[in-house]
């Protein structure tokens, strides 16, 4: 790791626009900065500008406006060092065909000015069940497989920022949990990590932030737990001892629902506010007669306040 790694943000993106040759504007004045060693999670619909926005800060896309500082570095300025730091696993599956999955491994960290280390070459594939394979030609792999040579060169250099532009689209369960695995084990090197995802439950499952992106401009970014508990609803059910045909008078005032077979109430209530609801709901329970066996309380999940997100903002 190199001092530069102790500049906070690592990453700091300002203003941005991209207007493409074609007029089309994919993003609107971006602003976003990213302390070391975080996981950031950008979520969006297709289209809303996630690979523009990555592509720019790996210098595959030019940006129109703005400006984005890698570790207090320009990405104009010294483009070599700053490409140095970073690795990147596209969105698209670009590998080259014919050359074996050790040989492309090794040429991607010459590629980037970094002595031979043949031990953490052979870590790193082994790491993403790549070692039995190392002498075949790419051609000869599957898709799942391909994709683990894309995320073993982007980490051939040992960058301290990791971009994963839907690292897990298409992939089998089995990979989606190495992948969470490996960005764990990142995480704890101090990479760090920007991922975009169509599955919230890994934003979820991984993120630390969550960024969310709507055409072409960053709607939200909040950190995970502020934002499952500033916006997620809790719900409370109690599963009742007896069937109950209606609810009644006495607990309508508690806005309550009954399931179809009248075995469970089910009520929501507000997860940042100490709620007495709850309280006087189980008094009025008691005088009411009515016994449970069980309650349990459930909170919204990120995929739930996503939804609720991109409707409100349309
Ligand atoms: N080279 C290009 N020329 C013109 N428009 C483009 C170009 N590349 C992307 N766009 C447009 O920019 C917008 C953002 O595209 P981008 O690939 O960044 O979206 P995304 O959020 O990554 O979507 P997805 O979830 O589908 O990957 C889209 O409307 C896309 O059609
Ligand atoms: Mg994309």
């Amino acid at each position: 790791m190199t001092s530069n790694l102790r500049h906070n943000p690592i990453l700091s993106i300002r203003n941005v626009s991209k207007t493409y040759e074609n007029g089309f504007k994919a993003l609107n004045n971006i602003n976003l900065q990213i302390k070391n060693g975080e996981i950031v999670a950008i979520l969006g619909s297709n289209g809303a500008g996630k690979t523009t926005l990555i592509s720019i800060i790996c210098g595959i896309v030019s940006m129109s406006l703005g400006e984005v500082l890698v570790a207090g570095e320009s990405i104009h300025d010294d483009f070599r060092s700053v490409r140095s730091k970073i690795g990147i696993v596209p969105q698209e599956l670009t590998v080259h065909e014919f050359e074996s999955v050790w040989s492309t491994v090794k040429f991607t960290r010459g590629l980037y000015g970094k002595k031979p280390n043949p031990s953490y070459l052979e870590s790193l594939l082994k790491s993403l069940s790549l070692w039995e394979k190392k002498d075949q030609r790419i051609m000869t792999l599957s898709g799942g497989m391909k994709r683990r040579v894309l995320i073993a060169k982007a980490l051939s250099h040992e960058p301290s920022i990791l971009f994963l532009d839907e690292p897990t689209a298409g992939v089998d369960v089995e990979l989606r949990k190495d992948m969470w695995r490996i960005v764990s084990d990142l995480r704890a090197k101090g990479v760090t990590i920007i991922l975009t995802t169509h599955y919230i439950e890994e934003a979820e499952e991984i993120a630390d932030r969550i960024a969310i992106m709507r055409k072409g401009e960053m709607i939200l970014i909040e950190d995970k737990k502020t934002l499952m508990q500033k916006l997620g609803k809790k719900e409370l059910t109690l599963e009742l001892m007896k069937s109950l045909k209606s609810i009644p008078a006495s607990l309508q005032k508690h806005k309550l629902e009954l399931s179809s077979d009248g075995l469970q109430l089910r009520y929501q209530f507000d997860s940042q506010k100490s709620d007495k609801g709850i309280l006087n709901l189980l008094d009025d329970l008691k005088n009411a007669k009515i016994n449970y066996k069980d309650i349990n309380t459930k909170q919204s999940s990120l995929e739930e306040i996503f939804v609720e997100l991109i409707k409100e903002s349309k």
